[in-house]
């Protein structure tokens, strides 16, 4: 079995985690969310979005937040810009990293970003045109890659075209959503062997819900085939607020603890990682919707 020997885990908890929380989080949790995820050893932390606060009210706090980081050598805070208003609002606040968000469906395109497919690429070419003149770094994402929740099935195909568009046009990595978490196993593998006959492997991500709990399982099944960046969420925390029913990301604790099994390393200290899930859990009023973290428990209890 071929697996990478080390992952690199982009914590997106403070942005995927928070944007649909339907209660105040205050800025200063977030900040302190993001500070004990640092602690814990991540070096890329999604920090927020600079996306219209009518949308995305949880959001709305986005200058404060960048302000408020202590930015850590090594460590990188990137952010959501759907456009070049939200780019050059994240610019102001000197953000080094933006990420531009693409969907494999014309429907979901419209209902989080309201314009076609299409039209969100010509968005993202004046983002990249203007993140390449300032030294920014930009992400690609591809939402609904293992299904959509107005459109049902995706094709492999159709997600490598929207996936290779991004690339050429100068995003760094591209990083595959399965944005309802309704994919398994031999799906998300076929998808990424579409993707990657397009973007080397070694420039995707995987970014899984966890919805019907195949989260991990289909980790394991694209790690396989070289991926090597994962994206996943503290806690379990998230969902995306336009795509109904879907839950959180896969919880970086489970993930970590997965790799520490097969001697992959990802810098990241596990019980430091359970305290950070045990801390925003507790912020929001509920207990870590992690196995990883909830065994922890168990185990300090008996
Ligand atoms: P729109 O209404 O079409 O925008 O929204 P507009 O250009 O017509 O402008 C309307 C108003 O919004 C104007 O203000 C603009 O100034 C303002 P008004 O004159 O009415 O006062 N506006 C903005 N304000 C702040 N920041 C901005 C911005 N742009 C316009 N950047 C828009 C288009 C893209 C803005 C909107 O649809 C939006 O903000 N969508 C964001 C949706 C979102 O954040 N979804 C969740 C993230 S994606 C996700 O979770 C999936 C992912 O995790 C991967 C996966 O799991 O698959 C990444
Ligand atoms: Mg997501």
């Amino acid at each position: 079995m071929q697996l990478p020997s080390s992952v690199r885990i982009v914590d997106v908890g403070p942005r995927d985690g928070l944007q649909n929380e339907p209660g105040t989080v205050s800025t200063a949790t977030k900040l302190a969310l993001i500070e004990r995820l640092a602690d814990a050893g991540l070096t890329a932390i999604e920090a927020t979005s600079f996306v219209s606060p009518k949308w995305v009210p949880q959001m709305a706090d986005h200058k404060d937040v960048m302000r408020g980081i202590r930015p850590r050598p090594g460590v990188r805070y990137p952010v959501l810009t759907p456009n070049l208003k939200g780019f050059e609002a994240a610019l102001a606040v000197g953000v080094k990293e933006v990420a531009v968000f693409a969907a494999a469906t014309e429907t979901f395109s419209h209902k989080n970003i309201n314009c076609s497919v299409a039209e969100s690429l010509r968005r993202f070419e004046s983002i990249i045109e203007a993140a390449n003149a300032h030294d920014v770094l930009v992400r690609g994402y591809v939402s609904c890659v293992l299904g959509c929740p107005y459109e049902g099935a995706v094709s492999a195909d159709v997600v490598a075209r929207v996936a290779s568009e991004l690339s050429d046009m100068g995003c760094y990595e591209i990083s595959l959503g399965d944005t309802i978490g309704t994919g398994t196993p031999l799906k998300a593998a076929r998808m990424v062997e579409a993707v990657s006959a397009r973007v080397p492997v070694q420039r995707l991500a995987a970014h899984f819900h966890d919805t019907y709990g195949q989260a991990l399982a289909n980790l394991l099944a694209v790690l396989q085939l070289g991926v090597s960046v994962i994206d996943s969420s503290v806690a379990g925390l998230g969902g995306c607020p336009y795509a109904k029913g879907a839950s959180g990301n896969v919880a970086t604790e489970d993930v970590v603890y997965m790799l520490d099994g097969m001697g992959i390393h990802t810098g990241v200290d596990l019980p430091s990682l359970v305290d950070t899930a045990r801390f925003i859990s507790a912020e929001l009023g509920r207990s870590p919707a992690s196995r990883v973290a909830t065994a922890y428990r168990q185990t300090a209890d008996a």
